[in-house]
């Protein structure tokens, strides 16, 4: 008798241990908020905007335009399988770190570093950007050499500075885990087996739902204005002015045009000159061009610009400041974007710019950073689960990014 309920306690055991784990990878089947699931089974973003015709809506840089063109119709389970994907540190060639090492939910999915650091534990070129509202660009990378997410994530996974993995190594890691193989079957019944088209494709879809509209700007530009102060509403106002010419470039509502623009930051000390898009297009015209970034959450993101030269936000805007090709190297000649100007702002308005631009956070998606992966390392790298864990303990922080393991 003794023996049997033994038994009995041990089996009970393992299946409620199987159980759990198993119910831990099982993918989401509804879409992430602010997406609806239509017939078809997929998800479609519905924002206020899409109920905004012009582009040009109130006047250049006016408040009710029209987003563009957009990325979305993936299934539940693509976005969920893309989720843990790019948490999990098993797609780095030694299992160090994750996309999300770079690119942090509670650092506006950037890294607060003003160079990105690899599994060499060397600087990058550049500054790792935000991912808030990628589904709408066209283009990826500051000098804009990937036209596609899928295209795009090739760069970090098999770059030996960054993730230093290859396409063969990712596939047979990922096809010799049992977790992966049921959850990838569960994103595309279709396929007989892991491929890397679904890899990138998954963490596409994951990071189209990293959405960012709703902003205390956002209820402004619906028409609700007590959202902004009035020195909110001024700090727009010089923003969008033809002085100041920000929102010529950076665009409402995304805050960027999607173009490329050549404006002539400086490189940090000792820093080589950074040819940026000419590197892509071939063309003179772009040396030294850069995407033209969202604001959006631009006061998480820090540090900024391709170099992450500047820490502040003031700085930033000193720099516009300061004149046309104020910090362009001699032995340089740039051809300068003709918005470009010397707006000769005041202190003060610079200032309204620089608390207009904290208007622009909205975390509100910030997806749940899973509890586990199913390599079993730990989501994201240790040094950032220790700052997150950290924070939980020394502050009552409601940061919704490190607040969130539900799963
Ligand atoms: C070592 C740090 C690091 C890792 C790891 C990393 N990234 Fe990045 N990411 C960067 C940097 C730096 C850039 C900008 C590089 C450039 O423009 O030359 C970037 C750019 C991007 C962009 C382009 C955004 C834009 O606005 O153009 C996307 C999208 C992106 N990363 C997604 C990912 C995904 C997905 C992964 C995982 C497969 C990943 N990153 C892993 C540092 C990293
Ligand atoms: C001609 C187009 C253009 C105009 C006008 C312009 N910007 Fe920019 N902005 C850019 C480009 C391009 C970059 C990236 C440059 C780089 O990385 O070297 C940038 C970068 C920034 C960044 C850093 C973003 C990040 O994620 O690192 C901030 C902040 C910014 N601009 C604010 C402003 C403000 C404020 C104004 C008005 C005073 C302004 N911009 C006017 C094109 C423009």
């Amino acid at each position: 008798m003794k023996v049997l309920s033994f038994l009995l306690l041990f089996f009970a055991g393992v299946s409620l241990t199987a159980e759990t784990k198993s119910e831990s990878f099982v993918l989401k089947d509804n879409c992430p908020p602010s997406f609806e699931l239509t017939k078809q089974g997929i998800c479609r973003l519905v924002t206020q905007y899409q109920f905004y015709t012009s582009v040009q809506g109130r006047g250049l840089g006016g408040t009710r335009t029209a987003l563009p063109p957009h990325r979305d119709g993936f299934t539940p389970e693509q976005i969920d399988l893309g989720r843990y994907l790019f948490f999990d540190p098993v797609l780095s060639k030694d299992g160090t770190i994750s996309c999300a090492s770079c690119h942090q939910p509670d650092k506006g999915f950037s890294d607060a570093r003003d160079r990105s650091i690899g599994i060499t534990g060397k600087k990058v070129a550049r500054s790792a950007p935000t991912l808030w509202n990628v589904a709408f660009l066209d283009k990826f990378f500051w000098d804009a050499r990937a036209a596609t997410l899928e295209q795009q994530a090739q760069g970090p996974l098999f770059d030996a500075m960054e993730m230093g993995n290859t396409p063969e190594q990712l596939l047979a890691t990922l096809r010799n885990n049992p977790d992966y193989q049921v959850m990838f079957a569960q994103a595309y019944p279709k396929a007989s087996d892991i491929e890397l088209g679904m890899v990138y494709r998954a963490l596409a879809a994951f990071q189209t739902s990293l959405i960012s509209l709703n902003s205390r700007y956002d209820r402004y530009a619906h028409g609700y204005h007590q959202a902004l102060s009035q020195r909110e509403i001024a700090g727009l106002n010089v923003f969008r002015s033809f002085v100041a010419r920000c929102a010529e470039c950076h665009q409402p509502p995304l805050f960027t045009n999607n173009q490329i623009a050549v404006i002539g930051t400086p490189e940090p000390e000792g820093r080589p000159f950074d040819m940026g898009a000419e590197n892509t297009y071939h063309v003179s015209q772009l040396k030294g061009g850069f995407k033209v970034p969202t604001l959006r959450n631009i006061v998480k993101s820090a540090p900024y610009m391709h170099s992450g030269r500047y820490n502040k936000l003031i700085d930033t805007v000193k720099f516009y400041n300061d004149g046309r090709g104020n910090a362009v190297p001699e032995d340089q000649e740039l051809l300068l974007h003709w918005h470009i100007a010397e707006p000769n702002l005041t202190d003060e308005e610079m200032q309204l710019i620089v608390e207009f631009l904290a208007t622009l956070t909205d975390e509100s998606l910030t997806p749940q950073i899973p509890k586990h992966v199913p390599s079993g390392l730990a989501p994201i790298d240790q040094a950032y689960q220790q700052s997150i864990n950290n924070k939980q303990i020394t502050t009552n922080d409601n940061n919704k990014a490190t607040e969130q393991h539900g799963d």
